[in-house]
């Protein structure tokens, strides 16, 4: 079949609009076949409905997550998203009970209410500011450094380690630099975790136990090295662009402003309509076939949950955003065994990021003085700048006690 694919090169990731290019391709040709180059000698199947998104992530046996440890291990350890079977279930099952919703729910009120509370404290009397570099860049990153045990002051140290470690494929050798450093920060930590744990997260890795079994170090590491890349980079972008729907349209804020219910709905039609994980990858492990495409055993396919997230078939008019959709299982968080871990996570920082926006910023909007914001990118979308205003605090309580006629 034909390739009705224009993936752009990886320089304009960042800024790419695939949206339209994945109709199009959903319509004519829903499994694309690139053809293999030099790089990557065999073809990759890409899948742009829900039906064959949600078919090849629920059968592992046929195709494997293995693909996701090849670039990243050198520089992350043994990582969880690459392995299959009994294997990764082990694995997982170590870590699962620190992220069901139950564990989540204890850390909301101290770690993520406190961190809202602190970067608001700062932003709110401003009146006005970028919310991606004030705010929603800056939240799950510290919610996750709380989560983990990391102080605050080494947060930023933290974060960017984390970030050299996901460019590893690009600047192996600074990649291999920060993984090292990571684990140097990270080992007087666990020790210390092992000899009295203290109830955090770290403390619960070093001691979890399924039959008998424990985290090995590699493991342990390899863990925490994903936790920033696959909770931050991706929790902080949906946020940006929910609070960019909320900022562009005042009847849609003050909706939802007023009955606080919504604020769910609003964060489930973001995930579906702008998550931030356009793609996960997979390898055929035997001969196979989707939606009637033959595929080669040890071929990379491509499983466009972004795609899949809009596909008609599921969600009438799915380019729109729409509040009052009927809730439907989308794919943000993928699907089968490797779905998303920390989904309970993001769900809570999503709903009590909103709640406080709308507590703390009234009246937001964007700034009419500023380039218009926008979502945008290729893998991972979100939009790279939000500049708002809304009604300081101190601002709104003179203007509610003025005599009506008054001018404050
Ligand atoms: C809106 C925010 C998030 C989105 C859109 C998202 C998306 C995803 C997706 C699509 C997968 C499946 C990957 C695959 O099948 O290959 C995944 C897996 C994973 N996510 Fe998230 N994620 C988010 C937040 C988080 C958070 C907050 C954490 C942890 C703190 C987290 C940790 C993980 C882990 C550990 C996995 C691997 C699970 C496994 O291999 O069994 N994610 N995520």
């Amino acid at each position: 079949m034909s390739d009705p694919f224009d993936v752009p090169p990886y320089h304009e990731w960042e800024t790419a609009q695939p949206y339209a290019m994945w109709a199009r391709a959903r319509h004519t040709c829903p499994v694309v076949e690139t053809p293999g180059n030099d790089w990557a000698p065999l073809p990759t199947f890409s899948t742009t409905t829900f039906a064959d998104a949600d078919r090849v992530l629920r059968d592992p046996d046929t195709f494997s997550a293995s693909i996701n440890a090849e670039a990243m291990a050198p520089f992350m350890g043994e990582l969880m998203l690459g392995l299959d079977g009994e294997e990764h279930r082990r694995y997982r099952s170590l870590v699962a009970q620190a992220f069901k919703r139950s564990s989540i729910e204890r850390w909301k009120p101290e770690l993520v209410d406190g961190v809202l509370a602190r970067l608001l404290d700062e932003l709110a009397p401003q009146g006005r500011g970028d919310l991606v570099e004030s705010l929603t860049a800056q939240f799950p990153v510290q919610v996750i450094c709380g989560i983990v045990g990391v102080p605050l002051e080494d947060h930023d140290r933290f974060n960017q380690w984390a970030e050299r470690i996901n460019y590893g494929p690009l600047d192996p050798e600074t990649g291999m630099a920060a993984s090292a450093a990571m684990v140097a920060y990270l080992e007087p930590l666990v020790a210390a975790r092992r000899a009295e744990p203290t109830g955090d997260l770290l403390s619960e890795l070093v001691h979890a136990e399924i039959d008998g079994e424990r985290l090995s170090d590699e493991r342990l590491y390899g863990f925490l090295r994903l936790l920033l890349p696959a909770g931050a980079e991706t929790t902080y972008r949906v946020f940006g662009s929910a609070l960019l729907v909320l900022a562009s349209d005042a009847r849609l804020r003050d909706r939802v402003d007023a009955d606080r219910r919504l604020v769910q709905s609003l964060v489930e039609e973001t995930l579906r309509w702008e998550t931030s994980v356009t793609m996960v990858s997979r390898r055929a492990t035997v001969d196979t076939e989707i939606d009637g495409v033959a595929v080669a055993a040890g071929c990379p396919v491509t499983v466009y949950n972004g795609a899949a997230n809009r596909d008609p078939a599921r969600w009438p008019d799915p380019d729109s955003f729409d509040l009052d959709r009927e809730p439907v299982a989308h794919l943000a968080f993928g699907t089968g065994p490797h779905q998303c871990l920390g989904m309970h996570l993001a769900r809570v920082e999503l709903e009590a990021g909103i709640n406080a926006v709308l507590d703390r910023l009234p009246d937001l909007r964007l700034d009419p003085d500023a380039p218009l914001p926008h979502i945008a990118g290729y893998a991972f979308r979100g939009p790279a700048t939000l500049p708002a205003l809304w009604t300081p605090a101190t601002l709104r309580v003179a203007r509610s006690s003025a005599a009506p006629n008054s001018p404050v």
